[in-house]
């Protein structure tokens, strides 16, 4: 064969393998359970590497004496492999390694564990306390300190730490920002929850999500968590706190937008956005659906799935994003209009103008 079919045909393959493992680990997963961002994460990496270094150890200790012996053993004409039966030496010590090595692992996992164990008695100075509460399939975020409920999102601020009860309002649902704290179910009827003290403050959020198989849209519950600078946590929490957007400064079809919005009989037999939604210092008051006072401050859309308000560089996308959800919010999240408490498809019961008015007031309550 010439040189030049071998190079093509042996080597492009291989080159391409080996480009693409190059690709995988240049970039930086943001879902990375071993780039930690946290003193919590920072101790669970501890325990990675001890364990992956002795792991390591006993995988070539294993599989290169497998070799070696094969090759020295191998079969020869004339030689007869010598009989006997069982070496008391030998079995003491291949029998005491493992319990070694385990012993070796055993002790900073269970040092680890305690370390990770919060105490919400005796939480450290300066805790920022936080509620997340898992509905189907969304995350609510309640700060009962500081008077914040908001939803999918939730701020921290950096080298403090961070208390977060974890609490569920339908089914088992579970806790996890990969870079930030391992994860922990949300269960109903029981309160669980994780502390930890975040290291680096980020533009980008940290990424977080359900792990617990919830229903249909178990793989749409996801959240941002982000890491601000004490400063930006401060106006974030005075953002959260005032009050919302007036409604004389509404544009004229958010106004009509909120008009609908606030009508406690927007379809006969279907409950109103009123009946689920809060919008503070408006007549919606209820609590069954996300709080929407300051929703278009979010940078997500419908639990993390989509990107939102904040940042988007095309609004008439949020506006066509928010449409379609109002009118069948099964076709962006399945299983969301048939579940207890579910999303109304309101695309059956008002027109698209009126379900244009009221995504734009929902874009304008920053
Ligand atoms: Cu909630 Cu899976």
């Amino acid at each position: 064969m010439r040189l030049d079919r071998v190079l093509t045909r042996r080597l492009a393959p291989a080159a391409a393998i080996l480009l693409i493992g190059l690709a995988l680990t240049a970039c930086s997963d943001p879902q990375s359970t071993i780039e930690p961002k946290s003193d919590a994460t920072q101790t669970v990496q501890n325990v990675y590497v001890i364990v992956f270094w002795l792991a390591a150890v006993v995988f070539v200790a294993v599989l290169g004496a497998t070799l070696v012996l094969s090759i020295w053993f191998r079969e020869r004409p004339g030689r007869v492999a010598s009989q006997f039966h069982g070496n008391t030496r030998l079995e003491i010590v291949w029998t005491l390694i493992p319990v070694v090595i385990l012993v070796a692992i055993f002790i900073p996992t269970a040092t680890a564990i305690g370390d990770l164990e919060p105490d919400a008695d005796n939480l450290p100075p300066g805790t920022v306390r936080v509620e997340a509460i898992g509905h189907q399939w969304w995350f609510e975020f309640r700060y009962p300190d500081l008077g914040i409920v908001t939803a999918n999102e939730m701020h921290i601020p950096v080298d403090r730490p961070t208390y977060v009860a974890l609490l569920s309002e339908d089914v088992i649902h579970s806790f996890w920002i990969p870079q930030l704290v391992g994860k922990v179910d949300m269960v109903p009827g029981r309160e669980n929850a994780v502390i930890f003290t975040p290291t680096e403050a980020s533009d980008e959020a940290y990424l977080g999500q359900c792990v617990e198989f919830c229903g249909t849209s178990h793989a749409n519950m996801r959240f941002r968590v982000f890491v601000d600078d004490q400063a930006d946590f401060d106006a974030w929490v005075e953002a959260q706190l005032a009050p919302p957007v007036a409604a004389e400064t509404l544009s004229e079809l958010a106004q009509e937008g909120a008009a609908l919005f606030q009508n406690p009989i927007l379809a006969l037999g279907v409950t109103p956005c009123v009946g689920c939604h809060t919008v503070k210092g408006t007549p919606a008051v209820g609590l069954i659906g996300p709080d929407l006072t300051h929703v278009a401050s979010r940078s997500t859309l419908f639990a993390g799935i989509r990107d939102g308000f904040q940042g988007s560089d095309d609004p008439e996308r949020v506006q066509r994003e928010l449409e379609r959800w109002l009118s069948d919010p099964d076709d962006i999240k399945p299983g969301v209009t048939v579940r207890q408490n579910g999303m109304p498809a309101w695309g059956e019961h008002l027109t698209r103008e009126q379900i244009a008015a009221i995504a734009a007031y929902l874009r304008e309550l920053k």
